[in-house]
């Protein structure tokens, strides 16, 4: 097996081992996990959605989508699949954890207009040209190789229509702050593994058996033109949850306690720790 393989396997693994299930127990039923984690999204997304709104429709327009054919790709336990589903598209989900993946076919399979996959981002199995819209929140800078997740992405979508992604921020209060200094220097680990990126990476979705995802990647607002340089434009927003306030410079005493919420708001549309980006192809 070559390097590239072998990682993607380790990537399949601990995603089906570590599903995405914010905070419920594997042994739950899947309805209970499913509403566990939707109330979890809504909870920690302040600019995602308006309260009783569908989930993310700050920042997908989903009455543009009826009856168009959607992709998502790392759908999870299934909240913007509900949605879309909800919203009459023609949905299809690939996903490399045989746990979401089955989650997703007990949750949804019935419904006609819904297919999940179990897959790989890097080598979709579609055709080129076939989708109208394209998401995928928190995936591909899980993936061994990010570019190739952008790339087939773009071949898989239709001239002129969107992919919608989310991408982690390297940016001062999570990445360099609360998980490189508090882990790295403060505990000593960047001694250990001489890497300000695997000190973080060792914190990043380390949920599950508490290890962190094998690739975790962030990116800076100067990586967006290279890495979606093939599509024709692109936007961007930066947006981060209040935990990255409510942990500087420690959880006891910390700087959001002091600050209103508008405020707040305003140093994480420009500090937070994700990177939303819309590129047209
Ligand atoms: C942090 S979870 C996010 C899941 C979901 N989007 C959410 O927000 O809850 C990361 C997801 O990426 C998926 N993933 C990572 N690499 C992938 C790849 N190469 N192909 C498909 N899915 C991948 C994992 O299986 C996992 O479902």
């Amino acid at each position: 097996m070559d390097k590239k393989q072998l990682d993607i396997q380790e990537v399949q693994d601990f995603w089906s081992m570590n599903p995405m299930i914010y905070n419920s127990d594997k042994s739950e039923s899947p309805e209970q996990i499913f509403e566990n984690s939707v109330s979890k999204v809504r909870m920690k997304g302040w600019f995602r959605q308006e309260p009783n709104k569908p989930l993310f429709s700050n920042l997908i327009d989903y009455s543009s989508l009826k009856n168009k054919n959607i992709l998502e790709i790392g759908h999870g336990v299934g909240f913007l699949a509900k949605e879309f589903i909800g919203a009459g598209v023609k949905y299809t989900g690939i996903d490399l954890s045989t746990f979401h993946h089955e989650i997703c076919l007990k949750l949804f399979g019935y419904h006609d207009n819904s297919k999940f996959y179990l897959g790989n981002a890097e080598d979709l199995p579609f055709e080129d040209n076939s989708f109208d819209y394209v998401t995928s929140q928190g995936v591909m800078h899980h993936s061994p190789d990010t570019q190739k997740c952008i790339d087939e992405a773009w071949r898989v979508l239709k001239e002129g229509c969107t992919l919608f992604v989310m991408l982690y921020h390297k940016n001062f209060l999570k990445y360099y702050y609360n998980k490189f200094f508090k882990h790295g220097i403060l505990r000593g680990e960047y001694f250990r593994y001489r890497s300000i990126q695997k000190v973080v990476e060792k914190h990043t979705d380390a949920h599950g058996d508490r290890t962190g995802a094998p690739v975790s990647r962030h990116y800076k607002v100067s990586d967006i033109p290279i890495l979606f340089n093939k599509f024709s434009s692109h936007r961007y927003q930066i947006y981060g949850g209040y935990a990255e306030l409510n942990g500087f410079p420690s959880a006891r005493f910390n700087i959001g306690q002091f600050m209103s919420e508008n405020l707040m708001q305003k140093i994480l549309k420009k500090h937070g720790g994700y990177l939303y980006i819309w590129a047209v192809k």
